[in-house]
């Protein structure tokens, strides 16, 4: 598939809008339309060499889904289905929503759940993001200095999501592009 996917789970559809916002800049001719996890097969998802994958954090940075107490089913049911899928030869930029106020113990925590679910099935990784300009004690989510991918706390620092997507893009964008080509 010569597009990037984008893909997220979503409780409240905080992280809907902002995988939104990453397909409006990155435009159709390049991504598909976002969708939600919980209404794909995996087929759906494999089916691209390229892709954007975001996650809110729900939990004790668990996977989010039924365990982790959402009503919705989210990345925990998806990546079940996945089971022993092989993704190796994936490239995948990472997204994840938290909330650094509240959560400051344990900030995007579940980010670092799908990197690594997705780590393990043999997928590369890019994107990682400066922990720069948030304010909290402990995230799960950071490896060798840097988020695993951007981070985006839409309750309290919502003013700043368009210019971080706009940033973040910039960096990785070149990067997906250059995957996206070599598949073709
Ligand atoms: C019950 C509950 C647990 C949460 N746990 C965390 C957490 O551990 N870490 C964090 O950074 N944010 C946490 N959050 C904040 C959400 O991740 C954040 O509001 C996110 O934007 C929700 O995304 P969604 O609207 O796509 O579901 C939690 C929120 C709720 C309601």
């Amino acid at each position: 598939m010569n597009k990037i996917g984008i893909f997220f789970g979503t409780e409240t559809g905080t992280t809907r809008l902002v995988a939104k916002k990453i397909h409006k800049i990155l435009g159709d001719e390049i991504a598909d339309k976002p969708v939600n996890v919980n209404r794909i097969s995996p087929e759906d998802l494999l089916r691209y060499d390229v892709l954007i994958l975001g996650t809110p954090s729900y939990g004790v940075a668990e996977i989010p889904g039924r365990s982790a107490g959402c009503l919705e089913s989210n990345w925990e049911e998806f990546l079940a289905q996945l089971d022993g899928a092989d993704l190796s030869g994936k490239r995948i930029a990472l997204f994840g929503l938290g909330a650094q106020e509240r959560y400051a113990d344990r900030f995007a925590g579940s980010l670092i759940r799908l990197y690594q679910s997705l780590i393990e099935r043999g997928a590369e990784i890019v994107g990682n993001w400066s922990t720069e300009g948030y304010v909290f004690e402990h995230s799960p989510s950071i490896v060798d200095g840097h988020f695993v991918g951007l981070v985006i706390d839409q309750r309290t620092q919502g003013m700043l999501t368009d210019q971080r997507i706009e940033t973040w893009l910039e960096q990785v964008k070149p990067l997906l592009l250059e995957r996206v080509a070599a598949a073709a």
